[in-house]
């Protein structure tokens, strides 16, 4: 469950950094439908299915989530189990290296139960055929032996509802991908959503944080929950050391600007990625590997971090030939673009 990631490359926006940062990530986990913010559409379909499920008293169709990270996959599997009144074991793709251990975490498994498969995108072939009879039928085949001899025996399995949770819909089987039920995309929360999760927190924190700070660090958080989180508990040590017992703009303001977090939202990786896109590349189209090269970031990183969030500020566009960065991310870097240059010349 835990991910690595590297603290000095993107200390902000990559995934979990530090164990303290996952013990404040827990403690601030919303527990119920009810206190999860946001992602309204989701919210309602999965209201409905988990009462019909319960009022059939029948085991809850298998889920999958996706969307970028922190957006808030694994709370809500953690949310669903616990209103259907669940036991959930949790494991991820890679942890699953052999189709035996699947077999055993299915065995093991109790009706009703919810297995979550956190980065489902990452199972290997041998593991998601065993998955798939389990899925679809609740048996599991065994193949005893080896060669001609070997024979295969079918066990039941418990009825068990899968939730998988992913940030590459696109990686995942067409055959995996039809055996779930229900299949759920999240997205990038407005800064209202956000505002009200800083507020919830703050209490829980036992923070007092204005109105004005709230939404300026909901501006600023990457239209991601675990981000605006992770900025709170920043600015609040920030305002501590400083000694102010409540979060005003101004100490937020301050706080976000020693951490390199611009008006946007954009850390220092983002704006590098950008500047390296527009000054080595003439503002691109330059391929991802290109990219990553130039920039020393990892290629997933880019694709799974980076790049939805500067995609969906309008900053960077992805064309067939590769990215490119809009006239907006000129500007935002205070950068004289091609087709502005242009322009000033025929003026
Ligand atoms: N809708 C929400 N309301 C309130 N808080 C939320 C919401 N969604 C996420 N969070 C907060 O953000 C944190 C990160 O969410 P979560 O771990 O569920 O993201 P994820 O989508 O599983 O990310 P990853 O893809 O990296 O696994 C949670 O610990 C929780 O505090
Ligand atoms: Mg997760």
């Amino acid at each position: 469950m835990i991910q690595s990631n590297n603290e000095t490359e993107s200390p902000l926006a990559a995934g979990a950094t530090s164990p303290e940062d996952l013990i404040v990530e827990q403690s601030l986990r919303p527990q119920t439908l009810a206190d999860y913010i946001g992602q309204q559409a989701v919210k309602n379909n999965l209201h409905i299915v988990i009462q019909a499920a319960k009022q059939r008293n029948e085991v809850l169709e298998h889920l999958l989530f996706y969307g970028p990270p922190g957006l808030g996959k694994t709370t809500l599997a953690f949310i669903i189990a616990k209103e259907m009144g669940s036991n959930i074991k949790v494991t991820s793709g890679p942890a699953i290296e052999r189709a035996g251990d699947l077999a055993s975490l299915l065995t093991n498994l109790n009706e009703g139960d919810v297995l979550f498969i956190d980065e489902i995108h990452r199972l290997n072939k041998a593991v998601e055929e065993v998955l798939y009879p389990a899925m679809e039928d609740h048996v599991l085949d065994i193949v005893l032996g080896k060669g001609p001899g070997a024979r295969s025996i079918r066990m039941e399995l418990p009825k068990f509802t899968l939730i998988g949770a992913t940030t590459r819909i696109g990686l995942i089987s067409g055959p995996l991908r039809d055996r779930f039920g229900g299949t759920y995309r999240l997205e990038y929360y407005p800064e209202a959503d956000l505002q009200k999760i800083i507020a919830r927190n703050g209490r829980i924190l036992e923070t007092l944080i204005d109105d004005s700070a709230a939404a300026e660090l909901s501006r600023r958080s990457r239209f991601t929950p675990r981000i605006a989180n992770r900025l709170l508990k920043r600015v609040r040590d920030f305002a501590q050391v400083h000694g102010h017992d409540t979060i005003v703009l101004n100490i937020a303001k301050q706080a976000l600007s020693l951490l390199e977090i611009d008006s946007m939202g954009l850390d220092k990786n983002d704006r590098r990625i950008l500047e390296t896109l527009i000054t080595k590349f003439s503002g691109g189209p330059v391929g991802l590997n290109t990219l990553a090269a130039a920039t020393g970031e990892e290629e997933d990183t880019i694709t799974d971090i980076h790049e939805p969030f500067l995609i969906r500020l309008g900053f960077l566009a992805k064309t067939p030939k590769g990215r490119v960065a809009t006239e907006t991310a000129y500007k935002h870097l205070g950068l004289t673009s091609p087709a502005a240059n242009a322009q000033k010349t025929l003026l």
